[in-house]
């Protein structure tokens, strides 16, 4: 399906997430030719850049896509620039004028999307001056993009919701989490809602727990000073950490339109059985990381990066145990880790099944394993069930067999996240975007925590090593309900054949 004809405005267009991120996405859309010949993108900033030499930029962040061709000239030709001061009145004025022309020139009926790729602090101003100066009032539709964090806890991120409520109403609010716009992160539902073997047995009648690991290699690189404020909890676990929680927890919605299904998520946020200031080390462990080697490479610690604190108390790890008081899913622990510098980058969710009444082949030795169902995130897609089998010798033994799903095996040609979501919101479907209420409902729950931990000093900091799988204390809130991590890597080809 092609989408509309539109304007999308960048604002932050020198940075890097646009160049990273927005100008690959929209040039893959337009290959696919899921944009019609008929956009534009105008990037706004501070800098003093002529359409030349902004263009030049735009193909320079495509360059190394597999299909840069000739294309790529034609598709940067849409590409406009307009130096932009978001506080100066008159830029916007500007910005109105070169819309209209460009609406004329591109044959668009006035469709615009603002996509805020900047810092918070101006999404309520720029809001604001769009609307006075009229840039939302157009023949067509407009939408409003942004990107977290909204907030640095709930009143906070209230407060920039007010702001941007001023001038976008809540349907024309496209809030980015950009796990929501991964193929696995997605399929979440369809695994769950597409199968009647899975969604049989998906409540605490048959599941022990389920574990969800995000961990990353790298550190915080050159991204410190905003780190020092957020760390893990804020960073990782608020948005996209909760996010897939509700996906895996919700009932199945009477319809797959973004209201229904986010109002299932929502009920799952509303049941998390919140914690007072008092249990919040029962339930989450955090940790930062020290010095290490990794990849036979010595590495720093936290405290010795770019504009860190050298006695931050800020947490690269979080670990913690969710509970979700409703009747599918009482008494089963959601284990959820993230953290930087660990020991690889993979994110993956564990299902841990319930054990059997007895083990019929313990005369034979067989340590039975519980059935395990593994969806693999990153960087590896796919799915493996965990079973037991038969061994040659006799008994049993556990045996991962790999599921084969309808995905495509050419990595190429699988949408990145940011492709998918822009794509959504140029057709005007926000499903994958995360409504107000989710935001709020997520902010509330980890306001607890975070404030116990700002207050509460931690001592043993830091306390992993760069290039392990977090503190040991991660493995001491499993070990208290009997359970441990499952790190369980995708089957390759080769071994299931
Ligand atoms: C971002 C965080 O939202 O997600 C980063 O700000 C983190 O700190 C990133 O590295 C992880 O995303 P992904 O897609 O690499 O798992």
């Amino acid at each position: 399906q092609q989408t509309p004809k539109s304007i999308i405005v960048i604002f932050g267009a020198t940075g890097d997430l646009a160049k990273r991120k927005l100008f690959p996405s929209i040039f893959r859309l337009y290959r696919e030719n899921k944009i019609s010949e008929d956009f534009a993108v105008v990037g706004v900033a501070r800098r003093e850049w002529s359409n030349e030499e902004f263009r030049g930029n735009v193909q320079k962040s495509i360059s190394n896509l597999p299909t840069f061709g000739k294309d790529a000239e034609k598709f940067a030709s849409h590409f406009h620039y307009l130096p932009f001061d978001v506080t100066n009145i008159e830029s916007y004025q500007n910005l109105n004028g070169l819309l209209s022309e460009l609406d004329e020139q591109y044959n668009v009926p006035g469709n615009r999307i603002f996509y805020l790729a900047m810092a918070p602090e101006f999404f309520g101003p720029i809001a604001s001056n769009l609307k006075q100066e009229g840039l939302t009032a157009t023949k067509g539709w407009s939408r409003l993009v942004i990107e977290k964090p909204f907030g640095h806890d709930y009143d906070s991120a209230e407060e920039l919701n007010e702001q941007i409520r001023h001038a976008f109403d809540e349907d024309q609010i496209y809030r980015i989490d950009h796990y929501l716009g991964k193929e696995m992160v997605q399929n979440i539902e369809v695994i769950r809602f597409a199968n009647s073997m899975f969604e049989a047995l998906w409540n605490n009648q048959y599941i022990s727990n389920i574990q969800i690991t995000s961990s990353e290699t790298l550190g915080v690189e050159d991204r410190g000073r905003y780190y020092e404020s957020s760390g893990a909890l804020l960073d990782m676990v608020q948005n996209h950490i909760m996010q897939v929680v509700a996906l895996l927890a919700m009932e199945p919605p009477i319809k797959l339109t973004p209201d229904e299904i986010r109002s299932e998520k929502v009920k799952v946020l509303r049941a998390l059985r919140s914690v007072t200031a008092e249990e919040v080390n029962d339930y989450f462990v955090r940790g930062q990381y020290g010095k290490g080697v990794m990849d036979g490479e010595e590495v720093i610690g936290y405290r010795e990066e770019n504009a860190v604190d050298p006695e931050s108390n800020t947490a690269t790890f979080v670990a913690g145990k969710l509970m979700i008081d409703n009747f599918r899913w009482a008494g089963v622990p959601f284990y959820i880790r993230t953290g930087k510098r660990m020991t690889e980058k993979s994110t993956e969710v564990v299902v841990q099944f319930k054990d059997l009444p007895m083990n019929l082949y313990r005369d034979k030795s067989a340590d039975l394993q519980p059935n395990l169902l593994v969806i693999h995130i990153q960087p590896d897609e796919g799915i493996t069930l965990h079973l037991n089998a038969k061994k040659e010798t006799g008994g049993a033994t556990s045996t991962p067999v790999k599921l084969d799903y309808n995905n495509s095996s050419d990595k190429m040609n699988t949408p990145e996240a940011y492709e998918r979501l822009i794509y959504d919101c140029m057709l005007g479907d926000a499903t994958n975007f995360t409504h107000w209420d989710e935001v709020a409902l997520s902010w509330k729950f980890v306001d607890t925590i975070s404030e116990a931990w700002s207050k509460e000093k931690a001592t043993n900091f830091p306390n992993y090593e760069s290039g392990s799988m977090g503190p040991k204390e991660s493995d001491k809130l499993l070990a208290e309900n009997g359970f441990h991590w499952w790190s369980v890597k995708p089957v390759a080809d080769s071994d299931s054949e």
